[in-house]
């Protein structure tokens, strides 16, 4: 698949995206894996930073708010526009931009550090939007991703239910299989009935990769690995929100830290 063609399916799922994840409904990111990414990225006060594939920007302005400069990039017009009308509403200083992590708009050496949250796993071209963030981070500059996890959400998956129709394990499948932008369709589990009516499934091209791609794409491009990450829910969270339980069966997610 190519770029345009991805591009084409974030327009589309852009307005459901937005509308939903502001809504509350995309309860994973919230409280699991962005909880985990902030706190893995640390004190980051006065650092120049950017978001490749920032959505509607909700990660780029958690970033901010830690007191980092933050620039954020995605290949959808339509995530630029509504993360720039929450810029013009509440200010945070952020600059955004439409264009693509596998071509970034910016010098080289440009950053202290650059985060990529659960888009890379999107990207046509991993590797090369791996080799961008390398060329726009200053020397000693780190880059901090997150993807779906590459050992489990595997081309073909379902889940085991017990006879109270609870999850109990994972089969994953064709882990050698790459896919080439396989359209995967869904929404956010917790996306009440009127909605889910109301907005069609999002429809998302997956390029997911095996885990030694990416280590070693990482590698060659020159990063030192430094810290990773497998976040699941905690029991406070679990009382509020128990359908996250399913995130102690299996790591959705993969938080890697590296180094230029
Ligand atoms: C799963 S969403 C995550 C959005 C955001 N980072 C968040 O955590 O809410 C993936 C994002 O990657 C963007 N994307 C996909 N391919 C891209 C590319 N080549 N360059 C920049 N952004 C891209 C999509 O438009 C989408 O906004």
């Amino acid at each position: 698949m190519k770029e345009n063609d991805v591009k084409k399916c974030w327009e589309e799922n852009a307005e459901a995206w937005t509308t939903l994840s502001r809504e509350g409904y995309d309860i994973y990111r919230d409280h699991v894996n962005t909880p985990a990414f902030l706190s893995m990225l640390g004190n980051v006060k006065g650092l120049k930073g950017l978001d490749i594939g920032c959505g509607e920007g909700h990660n780029t302005r958690e970033i901010a708010k830690k007191g980092a400069f933050m620039a954020g990039i995605d290949i959808s017009e339509k995530f630029i526009h509504y993360a720039q009308h929450r810029e013009d509403q509440y200010p945070l200083h952020i600059k955004y931009m439409r264009a693509s992590g596998l071509n970034i708009p910016f010098k080289d050496e440009s950053f202290d550090f650059c985060v990529a949250i659960m888009s890379l796993m999107d990207m046509s071209e991993h590797e090369s939007a791996i080799k961008e963030a390398y060329r726009v981070l200053k020397k000693n500059g780190f880059f901090q991703f997150s993807i779906t996890h590459p050992c489990f959400q595997t081309p073909k998956w379902e889940w085991l239910k017990n006879e109270k129709g609870e999850k109990t394990a994972m089969i994953c499948g064709d882990y050698f299989r790459q896919p080439n932008g396989k359209i995967e369709e869904w929404i956010f589990s917790s996306t009440p009935q009127e909605l889910t009516d109301k907005f069609n499934k999002f429809k998302i091209p997956i390029f997911t990769r095996t885990l030694s791609s990416w280590l070693n794409v990482l590698i060659k491009t020159g990063f030192v690995l430094e810290k990773f990450a497998e976040p699941y829910a905690d029991e406070e969270t679990l009382k509020k929100y128990p359908q996250l339980a399913d995130t102690k069966i299996i790591a959705y997610f993969l938080i890697t830290r590296c180094r230029k």
